[in-house]
């Protein structure tokens, strides 16, 4: 689904050397992969770079068979309308819209139609348990709720690649773990590739592959400690 090769970023801030190069990563359909390392490593600056939203100074994106690197600004925002979800650390979720607004949003802004996108959006908020919440405010959800919705709002256009950045950061760690079992189990579910950045090691541990990035790249094994 997914297959990054050299990838490479740098920084005028950081003259002294890329931020990161020879990233290299292969991300198979239903599955999820976490991505760990130090603060401050270029974890979320790799994201971005994913998703057309930072420059890459070299290297290649494969998504679905297509190359994406060099890809312009609008052929990009195109593609990560259609064939991307993001899940963030705060939600995201508009507070002037109600749940399933919230989610077929994702919907609308493809070009699906009202009913459709509606109809969609209400089976995936019954996906994550919220199917009585349909009508509600997000302001009345609690953190694990909302991450919820963010959720359902990433997958409900049935996306190639699923973005999720510290998603759990915010939440408690029985409901980091409720909501991380429900987001590695649509992603599956939907045949996504799912990129899972996290700092929290029993959140890694439930991925099916954990990669460690640092300035050479991205490797298979955390340092033992
Ligand atoms: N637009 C930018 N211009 C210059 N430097 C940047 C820019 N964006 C990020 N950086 C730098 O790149 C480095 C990587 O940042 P990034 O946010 O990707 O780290 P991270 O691994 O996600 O860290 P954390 O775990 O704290 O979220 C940092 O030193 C940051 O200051
Ligand atoms: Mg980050």
């Amino acid at each position: 689904m997914l297959i990054v090769r050299g990838l490479v970023k740098r920084f005028q801030a950081h003259p002294h050397g890329a931020l990161f190069a020879g990233v290299d990563l292969a991300v198979s359909a239903g599955e999820c992969v976490a991505i760990v390392g130090e603060s401050g490593v270029g974890k979320s600056t790799l994201l971005n770079c994913l998703a057309g939203l930072e420059p890459v100074d070299g290297g290649s994106i494969r998504l679905e068979g297509r190359e994406l690197a060099g890809l312009d600004d609008d052929a990009f925002a195109r593609l990560r309308r259609m064939r991307y979800g993001f899940i963030f650390q705060a939600f995201h979720i508009l507070p002037h819209l109600t749940l399933v607004q919230n989610v077929a949003l994702a919907m609308w802004l493809q070009g699906s139609a009202e009913g459709e996108a509606q109809a969609r959006a209400r089976r995936m908020l019954e996906r994550v348990g919220l199917g009585a919440r349909c009508e509600d405010w997000p302001r009345h959800l609690s953190g694990g709720e909302l991450q919820r919705v963010a959720i359902a709002r990433a997958l409900v256009h049935r996306p190639a690649l699923v973005l999720a950045d510290e998603p759990t950061g915010n939440l408690d760690p029985e409901r980091a773990a409720g909501v991380l079992d429900l987001l590695l189990e649509n992603v599956r579910e939907a045949g996504a590739a799912g990129l899972l950045v996290t700092h929290s090691a029993s959140a890694a541990q439930r991925a099916d592959r954990i990669l460690r990035l640092d300035s050479t790249g991205l490797h298979a094994r955390p340092p033992a400690r």
